[in-house]
């Protein structure tokens, strides 16, 4: 048998050193049965957790998560971003743990952590990093190592395996293998659930690609779609996003166009669509954290390969703008009677970043409400599908739950059509709210089927 040694681990110090400094074979190892292969998921969020239970129906799951009371909550029971239930979490076959060493035990660890920007919209690939420095310390021998993060591409090969190889003294192909595959669940979408999305794998080797394809196999009934590269499977999940990102800020951009023309962009939308090739977005607020930050590791990406990702750019550019044409639509809309913003109350009715989802991350209400807040407003939230796990500020505002009793309001805003929304708000009940002729702003076309122009003034995209 050959024996070589990992070369340079002398140099290292003691914070970055590898958890062993020690000789390994030549002979590559082999892949584990992906029928019964350990899986362990590190970060337990919208993407971890599905997955988790997922991939526990075949065998016992470990589920890591560097959060402690996100942990606890999850072995009660509680799953704050309603994507799994009380029942599914307490009959999981999964283990819930802060305990990083558990990931010795696994035969396969996929990485399911946060990829966000910084306050510059840099890629912040510190999550990552992290990620990869407790497996390189506590990965065994054979382990496969899955991605699923969405990344520019290169991120997985370039910046998380030489950590990998870093802290575990180990060389990849040789004593663990590497993959990909990106993640593209819609949270709050009770009809595509993980099992009813096709995914995207990709190893470093044809032979990673097809363990891929059997391992995910246990949890995607879809299908799934085996990717040429690494690379190609990062660029395609990026791919994706900036392309709804760049479509949104289209028809974000025309509806100002549009508005400005007394034109409506819905009725536009609905004459253009009679097309069979038209691509039917809407315009919206555009937050989250994946289609508004995503773009951004694709324009970083550009700035290292010289070239200037300007329609990206100018995407997110529109969409960051968006909130604030509202606030000036808000100005030009209310009655001569109460002209200007300072010091009027206003209603804003949604604060999660997406219809019928708890998560408010990023979500564009905030920029919509600090602007307001900012020309002397004062803005009252009410939104009772939010989850502030991440409460980003909106700084001078109240967030409320009883709309009634913080009113009358001179305008509404509805930045989201919730479905609550529609049961809770009927005309008689909006009316209440607010002074007769109070600007209506309607952003999703919550309350279009009731009547509430003989009240309200009513917009619409
Ligand atoms: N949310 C979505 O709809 C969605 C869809 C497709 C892809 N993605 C991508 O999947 C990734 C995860 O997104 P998410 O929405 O599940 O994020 P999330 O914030 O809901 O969950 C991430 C979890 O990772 C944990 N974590 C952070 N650093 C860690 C570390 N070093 N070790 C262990 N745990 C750590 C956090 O505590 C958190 O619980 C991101 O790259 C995102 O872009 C998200």
């Amino acid at each position: 048998m050959v024996v070589t040694a990992i070369k340079g681990t002398e140099t290292f110090n003691a914070d970055i050193a590898p958890r062993q400094i020690r000789l390994v074979t030549s002979e590559p190892v082999g892949f584990p049965d992906p029928a019964k292969a350990r899986v362990a998921v590190i970060g337990l969020g919208y993407v971890g957790l599905p997955l988790t239970l997922g991939f526990a129906k075949a065998s016992r799951a470990i589920g890591f998560d560097i959060n402690e009371s996100k942990v606890e909550q999850l072995k009660s029971g509680i799953d704050f971003t309603g994507e799994v239930t009380n029942s599914e979490l307490l009959a999981a076959d999964a283990e819930f743990t802060t305990d990083v060493t558990m990931l010795a035990d696994a035969d396969v660890i996929i990485v399911c952590v946060p990829t966000p920007v910084n306050s510059h919209n840099r890629p912040d690939y510190g999550p990552l990093i992290a990620a990869s420095k407790s497996i390189g310390k506590n990965m065994k021998r054979g382990a496969v190592v899955v991605f699923e993060s969405t990344v520019d591409p290169g991120t997985t090969e370039d910046r998380c395996l030489p950590v990998i190889e870093l802290h575990s003294g180990m060389k990849e192909g040789l004593d663990f293998h590497l993959g990909y595959s990106p993640e593209r669940i819609n949270p709050a979408d009770p009809t595509r659930k993980l099992p009813d999305i096709k995914k995207i794998v990709a190893g470093s080797t044809p032979a990673g690609t097809e363990f891929l394809e059997k391992l995910y196999s246990r949890v995607i009934m879809a299908g799934l779609f085996p990717a040429a590269s690494i690379r190609v499977a990062e660029a395609a999940k990026i791919l994706e996003n900036t392309q709804r990102d760049v479509n949104i800020a289209l028809m974000n951009q025309m509806m100002m166009l549009f508005d400005k023309m007394g034109i409506r962009s819905t009725d536009v939308i609905a004459a253009a669509g009679s097309k069979w090739n038209f691509h039917h977005y809407r315009p919206g607020l555009v937050g989250g954290h994946c289609i508004a930050v995503d773009p951004y590791f694709l324009v970083d990406a550009g700035r290292r390969h010289g070239l200037a990702m300007e329609l990206v750019a100018s995407a997110r550019a529109v969409n960051e703008q968006t909130p604030h044409y509202l606030v000036e639509k808000l100005e030009e809309l209310m009655p001569p009677s109460r002209h200007g913003l300072d010091g009027k109350k206003v209603l804003v009715l949604g604060r999660s970043f997406k219809e019928d989802c708890p998560d408010t991350r990023n979500s564009k209400t905030y920029p919509l409400m600090d602007a307001l807040w900012n020309r002397g407003v004062e803005v009252c939230n009410f939104d009772p599908v939010a989850f502030d796990d991440h409460f980003e500020g909106g700084r001078g505002a109240k967030i409320i739950d009883d709309p009634a009793a913080n009113g009358p309001y001179d305008a509404i805003i509805a930045t989201l059509a919730h479905t609550c929304f529609r049961q809770q708000f009927d005309a008689a009940t909006l009316q209440s709210l607010a002074h007769k002729h109070a600007p209506l702003i309607d952003m999703r076309g919550n309350f279009e089927a009731v009547d509430v122009t003989d009240w309200f003034t009513y917009w619409r995209p």
